[in-house]
C-alpha cells in the first residue's frame, strides 16, 4: 500500500516540469500598435492566448471592462495611458465587433 502511494507521488513530481513548460508556450499576437504593451503587460500572470481565446465574446466595451478588471481585481501594474493603448489594440484585433 505504501509503495502505491509513493508511486503516485513520484508520478506527480514527474508531471511538474510539463505543467511549467505549458505556461511558457509561445503565442504570437497579431501585429499592430500596442502589441508590445500587451506582450509585456498581459503575460505576467497567464498565457497570452487569453486575448485570442476571448476574441469571439468581447466587444470594445468588453475589453475595456476586462483590462480594468485585470488592474482593479488582480492588481495588474498597468498605467492608465497604457491601458487605453492596450484596449485600442485588443478592440481592433480581437474585438467581436459588437
Ligand atoms: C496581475 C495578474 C494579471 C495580469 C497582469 C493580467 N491578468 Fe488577465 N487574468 C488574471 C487572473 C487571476 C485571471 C482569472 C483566472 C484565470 O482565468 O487565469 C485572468 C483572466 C483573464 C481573462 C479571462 C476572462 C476573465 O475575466 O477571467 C482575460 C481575457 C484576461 N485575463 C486578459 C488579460 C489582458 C488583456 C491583460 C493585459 C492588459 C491581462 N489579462 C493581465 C490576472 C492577470
Amino acid at each position: 500500500m505504501g509503495r502505491i502511494v509513493a508511486g503516485v507521488f513520484w508520478l506527480l513530481v514527474a508531471m511538474l516540469p510539463a505543467a511549467g513548460a505549458q505556461a511558457q508556450e509561445n503565442v504570437t499576437l497579431k501585429p499592430g500598435a500596442g502589441r508590445d504593451l500587451v506582450e509585456s503587460h498581459c503575460a505576467a500572470c497567464h498565457s497570452l492566448d487569453y486575448p485570442p481565446m476571448n476574441s469571439r465574446f468581447l466587444s470594445r466595451s468588453g475589453w475595456e471592462t476586462e483590462v480594468n478588471k485585470m488592474i482593479a481585481a488582480y492588481g495588474a501594474p498597468i498605467e492608465p495611458g497604457d491601458a487605453k493603448i492596450i484596449i485600442d489594440y485588443l478592440a481592433a484585433n480581437y474585438g467581436s465587433g459588437k
